[in-house]
């Protein structure tokens, strides 16, 4: 970073930024990281002005050399920004007209730091999605190999965190999967929502040049063109509809880490977590902590806060640039640092997670966990169900008052509470043959839960 450069609106102006007016403007800190999109976007724009015939072939020639030669020096590390050119795009066309003079000095011609920054920050977001969406479906692809990998483990499912019928553990993995799919889904309408060029709108009312937007448009490979100069420079819903996905898959990530927090307790010890993602404690020796779970279920918060930032940010905008805006990019960042580093250690934990198969047997065959089930097998008997619900809470009840359960009771002890118990029905007390009848499509049983593996796989092909 280096001190005092002159800013291109010079001529207008006889004083100068004050330091904390410097401080407050700059946003180079944050919006370096755009270089590539930047360049891309000047790239295609001084190709257009060619072809308007505002750029000769040389200094078109001279700009696209310049260019190329400045994004392999911020590449490598060897390019000095300077705070009081305030932000990238301006970092970039005083270096370039340092190497190129006038021809530098004309790129600018029929653009705006307004459409340019629109541009760049949509370009980022459809650069950086792509990796997004891959570590998606890699947890998705971890997810399923876990169930995979535990497919006969059957596991209490709860509701209200009371334990409350058997499932799969494979299908309580599934469960997440399928969040995933909605949010990539979320994340490809975020794609979608940076698809329309920017670039052409100028500062605000559109140019006084016959640009030829359907070309920039096509160099960037973008699906279509902002038809209204006012609201391409205003928008900022595909920087929320990011930080919305990034939000709501933030959220699942955060309650599958508070299930392995919990499951990882000695109170459950249904997994255990890896070394690679648990810490000591400094003063206590036993201690094996579920950290990155808890990190991640922590972090989920600051991706919620983003988004509520930028609604707060946008909400009192008038039409059409407001300085406000660029506030967006420090919370768009973060949302996307964080959901890639959130991921990634979802990805490490449920990767190199084992599972205590034994111990979440021992929960199922001793909470009452298939009692709808002997419900339902006095209602195939004929019994109205509320009826069979009423017998089936006295024989629970009895069961706790005597400090026993019902997966030890004979069919004779069954018949002491209704006559119509046969001699199956310990079978059908059974955790595990309560998961074999859930058939209905989208259930627990083996065959609905190895269909919804192959449906998930075909979708993350
Ligand atoms: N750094 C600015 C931003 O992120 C670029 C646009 C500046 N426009 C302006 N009229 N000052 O929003």
């Amino acid at each position: 970073m280096t001190g005092e450069k002159k800013k291109p609106w010079g001529g207008r102006f006889t004083g100068e930024l004050s330091g904390i007016g410097e401080k407050i403007s700059a946003s180079i800190d944050c919006d370096a990281r755009l270089y590539r999109q930047d360049i891309r976007g000047s790239m295609a724009h001084a190709k257009m002005l060619r072809r308007i015939g505002i750029l000769s072939e040389k200094e078109l020639k001279d700009i696209l050399a310049g260019l190329s030669g400045i994004e392999k020096e911020i590449e490598a590390g060897t390019f000095t920004f300077s705070r009081s050119l305030e932000d990238i795009h301006m970092n970039i066309e005083a270096a370039l007209t340092e190497r190129v003079g006038d021809a530098g000095r004309k790129l600018h011609t029929a653009r705006s730091r307004n459409d340019q920054v629109a541009l760049d920050t949509r370009l980022y977001i459809r650069d950086e999605s792509a990796g997004i969406r891959g570590l998606i479906k890699s947890m998705i692809g971890v997810l399923i190999s876990q169930a995979e990998k535990n497919a006969d483990v059957v596991m209490p499912g709860y509701t209200h965190l009371q334990v409350a019928q058997p499932v799969l553990f494979a299908h309580h993995m599934l469960a997440y999967a399928w969040g995933l799919l909605r949010d990539a889904g979320r994340l490809d309408a975020a794609v979608r929502s940076c698809g329309e060029l920017p670039l052409g709108s100028g500062a605000l009312a559109g140019l006084n040049y016959p640009v030829d937007r359907d070309f920039v448009r096509g160099e960037l490979g973008l699906d279509g063109i902002a038809r209204n100069s006012m609201d391409a420079v205003s928008d900022r819903d595909f920087v929320l509809d990011f930080c919305y996905f990034a939000a709501v898959c933030g959220v699942r990530l955060s309650r599958l880490c508070e299930e392995l927090v919990l499951w990882s307790s000695a109170e459950f010890g249904f997994v255990r977590l890896s070394d690679s993602v648990t810490t000591g404690s400094s003063i206590m020796p036993q201690k094996r902590n579920p950290d990155i779970a808890e990190l991640v279920r922590g972090k989920s918060g600051r991706l919620a806060g983003n988004l509520s930032a930028l609604i707060t940010i946008l909400k009192g905008l008038p039409m059409a640039y407001n300085r406000d805006l660029q506030e967006d990019k420090e919370r768009l960042f973060d949302s996307m640092d964080t959901i890639r580093l959130a991921l990634a250690g979802m990805i490490e934990t449920l990767s190199t997670m084992t599972v205590n198969a034994a111990r979440m047997k021992e929960s199922v065959y001793r909470n009452f966990s298939t009692a709808t089930d002997i419900a339902d097998y006095l209602v195939r008997k004929g019994v109205p169900f509320r009826k069979s619900h009423e017998i089936v809470g006295n024989i629970v009840r009895s069961c706790e008052e005597s400090g026993t359960d019902f997966f030890t009771m004979k069919a004779a002890d069954f018949r002491n509470f209704f006559p119509d118990f046969d001699d199956d029905i310990t079978d059908v007390v059974d955790p595990a043959q309560s998961i074999e009848r859930k058939i209905s499509p989208g259930g627990t049983s083996k065959k609905e839960v190895m269909a919804q593996i192959e449906d998930l796989k075909k979708r993350i092909r």
